[in-house]
């Protein structure tokens, strides 16, 4: 079942996702977590970092795995994505940095990172964002989908979407690893928050048309037990479909 919310603003809407992942943490400390980048989660992960400095929620059992990573960056590159989570998670709370997973970016064996997630107990909780293209982790829409983590193309859309973090959208990588479209649905619960006017098409095919692979973020309809969080400027189009 998909439950919906709507807050009247982004910064209501990441603290409501971030308190469901504290709440999460506080029943039970050793959840495995699913765990998303991109500009809407950085006000959550702030509010996340807030609960934590307040006593409120705890990482220090917690396991984590991101959905994805980009292809062909040094490591320690800004823009990687383990940067971005070092920068807005990991640094800002008591995760142990050994408990912070990423997909394997050299690519000999992504499969390996599902049966990482499923020796760990398979995930609790996982938090999603919406690309413009209706992507989650970087699941594009295609014809297919892939159920494990595997390589990917990126569309245009997407790089340009990602070029704050390069400077430019020439640097943004062309590939990039992310886990599949199974592996998120597997997790027990799953969040999807989305923000701002500029996701309202997107989040109304997703949340109110056909579930295809077309619009992956549109199988979270499947979930059984998923939760969709929204600003009122990202559920105005839903709303009044
Ligand atoms: C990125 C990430 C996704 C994220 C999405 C939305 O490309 N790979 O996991 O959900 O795009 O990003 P934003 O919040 O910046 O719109």
């Amino acid at each position: 079942m998909m439950q919906i919310l709507v807050l009247p603003t982004s910064g209501l809407a990441a603290r409501a996702a971030a308190q469901f992942v504290g709440r999460t943490l506080r029943a039970r400390p050793a959840s495995v977590l699913g765990l998303p980048t991109g500009r809407t989660m950085i006000p959550f992960y702030r509010e996340i970092a807030r609960l934590h400095a307040r006593g409120s929620c705890s990482f220090r059992r917690a396991t984590t795995f991101n959905l994805d990573e980009f292809i062909g960056l040094r490591p320690g590159h800004p823009g990687s994505y383990r940067a971005f989570m070092h920068h807005h998670l990991i640094d800002a709370v008591d995760l142990p940095e050994a408990s912070a997973h990423f997909p394997d970016i050299d690519g000999r064996d992504p499969g390996a990172y599902d049966d990482r997630i499923v020796r760990t107990g398979g995930m609790d909780l996982c938090v999603l964002g919406i690309g413009l293209t209706g992507h989650v982790g970087f699941n594009e829409p295609a014809a297919h989908l892939s159920a494990r983590t595997h390589r990917v193309r990126l569309l245009p859309a997407t790089r340009r979407a990602n070029a704050y973090l390069f400077h430019g959208l020439a640097r943004v990588p062309k590939y990039a690893v992310s886990m599949g479209m199974a592996t998120i649905l597997n997790s027990r619960t799953v969040i999807l928050l989305a923000t701002g006017a500029g996701k309202a098409a997107i989040v109304r095919r997703a949340l109110a048309g056909p579930v295809t692979t077309r619009v992956p973020a549109s199988l979270i309809q499947t979930h059984p037990n998923a939760l969709v969080v929204l600003d009122r400027a990202a559920a105005a189009k839903f709303l009044s479909s």
